[in-house]
């Protein structure tokens, strides 16, 4: 089959792991008989630089007109970068939060998982890691605090800032059936994460998700405390299967879970519509520090292409066939400096790419 696949590169080591991430992608092609053309296209930091603006209408535009799109990360360091002397409005991040809006990418899926090969890198104690984990986080993407109403207003000399918090019954709806039917391919086992102790978008988040959970009947499904899932995470990971929650606790509590997995430089994340339509990017950000060295991981890109095999293209075997690549790869013993440990042999991004790649069946 021919799909056509949109490339966002963005900034800092974007185009270096978007690039490993292509390699991987067309030795699939080889193997299984596709094609995919690719169109790159600006967002971010890089589209600043050519347009002004972190994204265009173009941009969404040849977004929309593609089966899927690929990215590697955007934004810079905000200390140095130019980028961040624009008003807030016009930095790379407000392009990412754009596309994700018009594109309507509501469901965000963050798989967080321990492989074998890498407990060395995970920074708990063995009893607590026990026999692993695997969970998914699924992440509200386009309502909540990042996209509520923002001022920041002066009376009498002294200022005052406002962000606002608010879900209508439909958003939250859409984004708890992802999660029931994910966990109905899974262990079974919700986790809605809330402050319905204090906040009354969590409140009616909790009686949405309840009303949901009547047509699940086989899925078990908990509530938990925000703060209280924060220490779980580290306490207890192995607890968790899916865990369903709103926008900027989902963007907390990702990035502590890929902490948990040893390194954040492996997760991959989806981000979806009503459709099969996605955006495909690493968990991870844009690394300025690190940009151009040739020592990034790939490997959350490459399994983001994977991610975008199985959702978007509906290609199991061949997602299959590139996580397999990625699981070898390890056993193997190679490691880029992320997760270097003892006895294993240090590799730069493009021979991972490469080491992955040749490993496609
Ligand atoms: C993420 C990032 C973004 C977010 C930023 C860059 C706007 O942290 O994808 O988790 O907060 O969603
Ligand atoms: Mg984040």
């Amino acid at each position: 089959m021919s799909y056509k696949i949109a490339l966002i590169c963005g900034d800092g080591i974007g185009p270096e792991i978007v690039n490993e991430a292509r390699k991987v992608l067309d030795k699939v092609c080889d193997v299984y008989g596709h094609s995919f053309t690719y169109k790159n296209l600006l967002l971010g930091g890089a589209s600043i630089d050519v347009h002004g603006v972190p994204l265009t209408e173009e941009t969404i535009e040849e977004a929309k007109s593609s089966d899927a799109v690929l990215m590697g990360s955007i934004g810079g360091d905000a200390k140095t970068s130019p980028w961040y002397q624009l008003e807030p409005s016009k930095r790379p991040e407000a392009g990412l939060l754009g596309i994700r809006k018009a594109l309507n990418l509501f469901a965000n899926l963050r798989p967080a998982y321990l492989y074998q090969e890498l407990k060395d890198a995970c920074p708990l104690k063995e009893e607590r890691i026990g026999d692993g984990f695997d969970m998914i986080i699924v992440r509200e993407l386009t309502g909540g605090l990042y996209f509520g109403e923002r001022k920041t207003v002066e009376e009498n000399g002294v200022k005052t800032a406002i962000d606002t918090l608010s879900y209508n019954e439909n958003e939250i709806r859409r984004i708890a059936i992802k999660a029931f039917e994910i966990a109905g391919k899974r262990r079974k086992k919700v986790t809605s994460v809330d402050k319905a102790n204090v906040l009354d978008s969590s409140r009616l988040w909790r009686s949405v998700v309840e009303d949901v959970a009547k047509d699940y009947p086989d899925i078990t499904l908990e509530h938990m405390l925000v703060d209280n899932c924060a220490m779980q995470l580290v306490h207890n990971p192995g607890q968790f299967d899916v865990i369903l929650t709103e926008n900027m606790f989902g963007d907390i509590l990702s990035d502590e879970a890929s902490m948990v997995t040893g390194s954040i430089g492996m997760l991959s994340s989806a981000s979806l519509n009503e459709t099969s339509f996605g955006l495909y990017e690493p968990s991870h950000g844009s690394a300025p520090d690190i940009a151009g060295k040739g020592i990034a991981n790939p490997i959350a890109t490459i399994l983001s292409a994977a991610m975008l095999l199985r959702y978007s293209l509906n290609l199991d075997k061949e997602a299959d066939a590139v996580e397999k690549a990625v699981q070898e790869v390890l056993k193997d013993g190679y490691r880029t400096g992320d997760i270097m440990s003892e006895g294993c042999t240090c590799v730069g991004t493009a021979q991972m790419g490469d080491l992955i790649a040749e490993r496609v069946k």
